[in-house]
């Protein structure tokens, strides 16, 4: 059985992690959006390149007429979502990074 002052250490623990929790939003402003114009293709790599992910921060996607999907490693290396874990279509989404 966990002694107190361990099982006190880890509240304080998971207290440090969730208030750490970061909420990103995709895109920035222009949100979640198939780059439109040729010179865009880069939009996301760029918007990724200045932020440090951390697991339980959250990502939320906003959009239009589009989808968010959760694949699998090969799913995504494949570009086929065939088999999706989860398809969201109401053009606010936030995924937890577990
Ligand atoms: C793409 O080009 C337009 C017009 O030149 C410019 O306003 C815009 O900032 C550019 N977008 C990116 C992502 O570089
Ligand atoms: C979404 O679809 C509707 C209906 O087809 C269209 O009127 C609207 O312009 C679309 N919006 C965007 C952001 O593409
Ligand atoms: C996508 O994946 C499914 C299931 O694994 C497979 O049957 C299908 O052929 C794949 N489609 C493409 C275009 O690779």
């Amino acid at each position: 059985m966990a002694s107190p002052m361990v099982s006190c250490f880890s509240t304080l623990l998971l207290l440090i992690i969730s208030v750490a929790a970061v909420e990103f939003k995709v895109g920035g402003d222009e949100g979640w959006r198939e780059p439109t114009v040729a010179n865009e293709t880069d939009m996301y790599k760029q918007w990724a390149e200045t932020l440090k992910l951390h697991v339980q921060d959250s990502l939320r996607f906003m959009y239009k007429n589009d989808s968010v999907m959760v694949v699998e490693k090969s799913g995504y290396y494949h570009c086929n979502s065939s088999k999706a874990a989860s398809v969201f279509k109401d053009g606010n989404t936030v995924i937890d990074l577990e």
